[in-house]
């Protein structure tokens, strides 16, 4: 009795054409507690698009979307040369030697001494978060990320029985680190503590000082790991970027970066992370986190030959990149600023605002405004509430890559929207 109370079932047409009763199988609790805003919103947008509209679509991260901001071509040269000399075969697990080389010493550069061996390439920081959350959480643990941060590290931790916390960046000051709340939330649960530098979303880049601070609070717990996610490092403006495993000397740092937004190729997905152990703590998690990444053969090899280009050739392709980035950020900000209805905290780097809707009747709801702008103008954003549940709600995230052209058009549609 019990039994048939739990199934669903549904009429559905059989292929022959008869209808039939059947049980609908269950999603299991982890995957249906998965959400991702950043594309969530796709699906209204798509459904506009059908109906022809043209959408403004200023939602993924993703630069190989817009203009002038391609992949290098002697990155491309690289991967297309894997290819014809038939490197297309699987790799060894934790990367290929060359390019576990390259980023050791690009790691390097950065101040801390980072060996080969301790860096271990993925599918994307993506696939790398996913290997750490299952190697280091266990149901009641909590991970401690920043409030706002980009969404994965609130939907995976769940899946093993543990759970986000957010620490508060402060939305009037920058987005800075509030340390005292870190402090505050610390406990022996939290096994890993987590940065974003520069953020996504609020572009803030983190001060030595408030590195410093958050490695400070992490070192008096000594299950606490530091998860330092610098995959916009190279997309700072204000040249106070530190590394920081640099800083570190006690408290254990798993540096995640990869070829997605530097290099310029999300799609290719390779990352990484590389592990700065300096008291010897992490021997148990790192033999769990090697197999793992046995057990899922090995990333993408001619992608990682690509990647390798980027890091051993000449980098100054990127200066082009960087001011085109920096241009439409700016003008993002300006526009902004003549908008009645919205604020921002102008970010140091990375390619993101993150807008303030200053309206209580339009901020109560983040989401219901984001979509009633994609349904009234057809431009899409993403909902602050789905950065952070907590710090998020009142805003949204936009993109700043389009061109100018396109910027402009979707500013003054924004602005219609608000009435000004
Ligand atoms: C902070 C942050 N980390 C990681 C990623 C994803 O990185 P990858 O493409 O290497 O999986 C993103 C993508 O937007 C991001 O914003």
């Amino acid at each position: 009795m019990e039994m048939a109370s739990q199934m669903h079932l549904k009429l559905q047409i059989h292929s022959s054409g008869c209808e039939i009763m059947v049980e609908i199988i269950d999603v299991s609790a982890r995957a249906a507690a998965i959400e991702y805003a950043i594309r969530d919103v796709v699906v209204p947008a798509v459904e506009l698009e059908k109906q022809g509209h043209e959408i403004i679509r200023m939602n993924v991260g993703d630069p190989l979307a817009f203009d002038g901001l391609p992949t290098p071509k002697h990155m491309i040269s690289a991967y297309k040369d894997a290819l014809d000399n038939q490197k297309n075969g699987y790799g060894p697990s934790y990367g290929i030697p060359e390019l576990r080389e390259a980023i050791a010493a690009s790691e390097t550069k950065k101040g801390w001494a980072c060996d080969m061996d301790d860096v271990y390439v993925t599918h994307g920081v993506t696939e790398a978060l996913q290997i750490i959350f299952a190697s280091f959480l266990e149901p009641g643990d909590k991970v401690l990320a920043p409030g706002p941060h980009y969404p994965p590290y609130m939907a995976y931790p769940q899946m093993y029985g543990a759970t986000t916390v957010e620490y508060r960046l402060d939305p009037t000051d920058g987005w800075r680190i509030d340390l005292e709340d870190i402090k505050s939330k610390m406990d022996e649960s939290v096994r890993l503590l987590v940065l974003i530098n520069p953020n996504n979303p609020t572009g803030n880049v983190a001060s030595v000082e408030e590195i410093d601070g958050l490695i400070h609070i992490a070192e008096q717990w000594p299950k606490c790991t530091i998860i330092a996610d610098e995959i916009y490092d190279g997309l700072d403006f204000t040249n106070k970027f530190v590394s920081v495993a640099s800083r570190s000397n006690k408290a254990p740092v798993l540096a995640l970066n990869g070829v997605s937004k530097v290099y310029f190729a999300p799609g290719w997905r390779i990352g990484y992370m590389a592990w700065h152990d300096p008291s010897g703590k992490l021997g148990l998690v790192r033999d769990g986190v090697e197999r793992l990444l046995r057990s899922r053969l090995c990333a993408s090899t001619p992608a990682q030959f690509g990647y390798l280009a980027g890091l051993t050739d000449d980098t100054d392709w990127l200066k082009g990149h960087r001011s085109r980035i920096k241009e439409r950020l700016d003008f993002c900000i300006n526009r902004i600023s003549e908008i009645e209805g919205l604020e921002c905290e102008a970010p140091g780097g990375a390619f993101y605002l993150f807008v303030r809707i200053s309206s209580d009747k339009l901020s109560s709801d983040d989401k219901k405004f984001v979509l009633r702008l994609l349904e009234e103008k057809h431009v899409l954003v993403v909902h602050g509430s789905g950065f952070s549940p907590e710090y998020g709600h009142g805003h949204f995230r936009m993109v700043c890559l389009p061109s100018i052209e396109i910027l402009d058009e979707a500013f003054n549609r924004i602005s219609d929207f608000l009435g000004g």
